[in-house]
């Protein structure tokens, strides 16, 4: 059975002008380590709750296209008995899910990773579809360091990554592919961009060789920057044009979308690189966000796992929403941060 027009219609929705996908896919583990700085329990009902604090949200809609889910949100329920992807797909927010079960030491190669989620997949894509979901997202881990990246580890997670990508595509489910070098060393930018470079071309030439469709995928890749560690920032300028020389070089107009994570970057920096990004277009691709940390950072504190702060919490999620929504139009400025609406 050929998905073609359903994958062009999820595609469509999650590369519409002005909006991005919010991940809130943080798998027990790490939602713990979220929590953790703001002092929130983590148990069942509190992630249930702060989800329903992000998809209700009062016009989140106009700013974010889709949301990744963990698993376990997938069938969790708002407190009217709603679905979580009911009550988004009400509101045209594309459901989708994340499918790879992270990561683990990449055997013969100390200090490098693979992911691991391949085994019974396709039928795992089956049950999310069945519940709503209609993209899915799969995250490679390319950490820089002393002589690593290997040729070994990049080829491996391209190809686990194409993998899955296939077996997606297969079902009617979009991926989004997911190679992300790490931001964490003290590498300069140029390091970066070298990595980045070598692991898109190792990811495309997998997603070739196993037949996927690239009109029917998304990349979400980091942008080319240097390491938190490193003593050297670039500008926002330099961050945005060394980014946008990378995927022009390296990723096929094929592709429909390029949908940024934000990696650890503070969220306004994720912000101003994603405006001067968009203000460097056009580009032969959609160019938009798919934050994590950096669209829930403020919520996630000022929520606090307080009842009393539920709209604040919210103010302070679509506030971020929205600077980001403007930044995919190149319409940002430093200005509007102090412009915190109440929703
Ligand atoms: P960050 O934006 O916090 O990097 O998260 C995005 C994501 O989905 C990582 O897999």
């Amino acid at each position: 059975m050929s998905f073609h027009k359903e994958l062009e219609t999820t595609v469509r929705l999650l590369t519409a002008s002005g909006k991005g996908i919010l991940a809130a896919d943080e798998s027990t583990g790490t939602i713990a380590k979220r929590f953790k700085e703001a002092s929130i329990e983590n148990v069942e009902e509190n992630r249930r709750a702060y989800r329903e604090l992000l998809f209700t949200t009062p016009g989140m809609e106009q700013a974010i296209c889709g949301v990744i889910f963990f698993e376990e949100t997938l069938s969790q329920k708002a407190k009217d008995g709603t679905s979580f992807p009911a009550l988004l797909a009400k509101k045209g927010v594309v459901p989708g899910i994340k499918v790879d079960k992270g990561t683990i030491g990449l055997p013969g190669a100390p200090g490098e990773l693979i992911t691991q989620g391949l085994d019974g997949l396709g039928e795992a894509l089956q049950r999310h579809k069945a519940l709503g979901a209609r993209f899915a997202k799969w995250r490679a881990v390319i950490t820089i360091g002393e002589g690593i990246p290997s040729s070994y580890c990049i080829a491996a997670n391209a190809h686990a990554l194409a993998r899955y990508a296939a077996l997606c595509t297969e079902n009617g489910i979009v991926p989004i592919v997911e190679p992300e070098v790490l931001m964490d060393a003290d590498n300069t930018l140029e390091r970066c961009y070298e990595v980045t470079s070598l692991t898109l071309d190792a990811v495309f030439r997998e997603l070739f060789q196993q037949r996927v469709v690239l009109e029917h995928i998304l990349l979400k890749p980091n942008m080319v920057i240097a390491g938190k560690k490193c003593p050297t920032q670039a500008g926002v300028q330099q961050v945005a044009e060394a980014t946008v020389r990378c995927f022009r070089n390296h990723v096929p107009a094929a592709v429909p979308g390029i949908v940024f994570l934000s990696g650890g970057q503070s969220d306004e920096a994720a912000t101003a690189h994603l405006d001067a990004i968009a203000r460097l277009g056009p580009h032969p691709w959609s160019v938009s966000f798919s934050y994590g940390r950096a669209l829930q950072a403020p919520a996630i504190k000022t929520w606090a796992g307080k009842e009393a702060q539920w709209k604040a919490g919210q103010t302070a999620f679509s506030h971020r929403a929205r600077m980001n929504a403007a930044a995919q139009l190149g319409k940002y400025s430093q200005a509007m941060e102090r412009e915190v609406a109440k929703v």
